[in-house]
């Protein structure tokens, strides 16, 4: 049988190629000091004084979501000047591109908002969203879920962070046929990465003021992959003296989790990637669905805040949709760009809105249109 070895090394390397060095480390007896934040926002003011952000309207409910941020945005005077880029694939060399200009833009711009994407099932262009998230090597997938008032759903006061490793694991793409009839799928982890993910999920815990970071992890089964995982926490923790750090097994999560959410309220929760992507999907079932739920894709270079629903095209382009999502994702944006005024303003703005319950929109239970609602949060600012 191949051994795992043999498959492993030369995929390690060609990720360890391909990782980016944006951010300065030394070495120093085997121990790594970075001289600066992991994932910091490094983007500059315009001639007028705002920041350029690209944004990618996207499909479907896209561009009527994106447009009662700008309007949000526009009235809560956010330093924010639009750059609107086109993500239709390109096929070059049989591969699915993004457009040349949308890359530079975004790189440019060190940050994007992102409406969401239509992906064809069984055929055509792979999935932009991978693309982009391979484009721009996004390491880290953060994903906050709070319950929100006004809005009744299976669990109160759930107000977790969730940060999934977004660029290997079980997700690594390396699978292949032994013998007709058996196939093998490679759990890539590195050290690298791991650490890249868990310095910036003790730094993120530092950010929003949580004292614990705990990891998430199978290593009782997957003791070298995970253990790896598990071991490099467990340094990095040493780096972060003011948090304190703990482990916990994935199944002991969920099940904890579903029986009552709220001890998880005051941690940072960090893991490898499939075990992120199933949790955090959870953790949204946990506030009342993927309508309500932010995310943001992180990298060393550059960030993109995105909703976590889809195209929604049964209700496209009838003002139906609800932008609470990319809205919340855009207020994300702002604090990692340092604009934490603009994001408090807005969030409490949208939170009364929802509260007060008069302009909500159909998935919520009210008659309000897109523009309606926008309109709500805008008289509250
Ligand atoms: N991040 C992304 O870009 C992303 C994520 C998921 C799905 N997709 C793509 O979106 C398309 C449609 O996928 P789907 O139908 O499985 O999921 P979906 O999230 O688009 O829709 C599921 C249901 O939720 C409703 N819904 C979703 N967002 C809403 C909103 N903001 N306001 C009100 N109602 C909302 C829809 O009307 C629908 O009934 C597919 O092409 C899929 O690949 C993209």
């Amino acid at each position: 049988m191949l051994s795992l070895r043999t498959v492993a090394a030369p995929a390690r390397r060609q990720f360890a190629a391909a990782a980016p060095r944006a951010v300065f480390s030394v070495s120093f007896q085997n121990q790594r000091y970075y001289s600066s934040k992991v994932a910091k926002f490094t983007g500059t003011k315009d001639a007028n004084g705002n920041y350029p952000v690209s944004i990618i309207e996207g499909d479907g409910i896209g561009p009527e979501i994106s447009q009662s941020v700008k309007d949000i945005f526009a009235a809560a005077k956010a330093p924010i000047s639009w750059e609107p880029v086109d993500v239709t694939p390109r096929l070059v060399d049989g591969k699915t591109t993004i457009p040349s200009e949308t890359i530079e833009s975004i790189q440019r711009n060190k940050v994007a908002l992102k409406g969401p994407l239509a992906t064809p099932i069984g055929k055509g262009h792979v999935s932009l969203n991978l693309t982009l998230r391979r484009t721009f090597n996004l390491f880290a997938n953060l994903r906050p879920c709070r319950s929100i008032a006004g809005y009744k759903t299976p669990y109160d006061n759930v107000d977790t962070v969730l940060i999934r490793e977004n660029t290997e694991g079980e997700y690594s793409g390396i699978e292949h046929v032994v013998v007709d009839g058996v196939v093998q799928s490679i759990k890539l982890i590195t050290r690298e990465a791991s650490e890249r993910v868990l310095r910036f999920a003790f730094q993120q815990a530092q950010e929003i003021g949580r004292k614990k970071v705990r990891v998430v992890h199978k290593a009782t089964i997957m003791k070298m992959s995970d253990g790896l995982f598990l071991n490099v926490a467990k340094d990095i923790a040493k780096e972060y003296p003011d948090i304190e750090f703990d482990a916990e097994l994935l199944d002991n999560t969920c099940l904890k989790m579903t029986t009552d959410p709220t001890p998880y309220n005051d941690k940072v929760l960090v893991m490898p990637n499939l075990y992120g992507d199933i949790l955090s999907d959870m953790c949204a079932g946990l506030i009342g669905g993927l309508g309500l739920t932010p995310s943001g894709n992180i990298g060393d270079e550059c960030s993109i805040f995105e909703a976590v629903h889809g195209s929604a095209p049964d209700i496209a382009g009838q003002g139906l949709a609800n932008p609470t999502a990319l809205l919340l994702s855009s207020m994300m944006m702002l604090r990692h760009m340092e604009l934490t005024e603009y994001a408090d303003r807005i969030e409490k703005a949208t939170f009364a809105t929802l509260a007060e319950g008069k302009s909500l929109t159909g998935d919520l239970g009210g008659k309000a249109k897109t523009h309606e609602y926008a309109a709500a949060i805008i008289s509250k600012l």
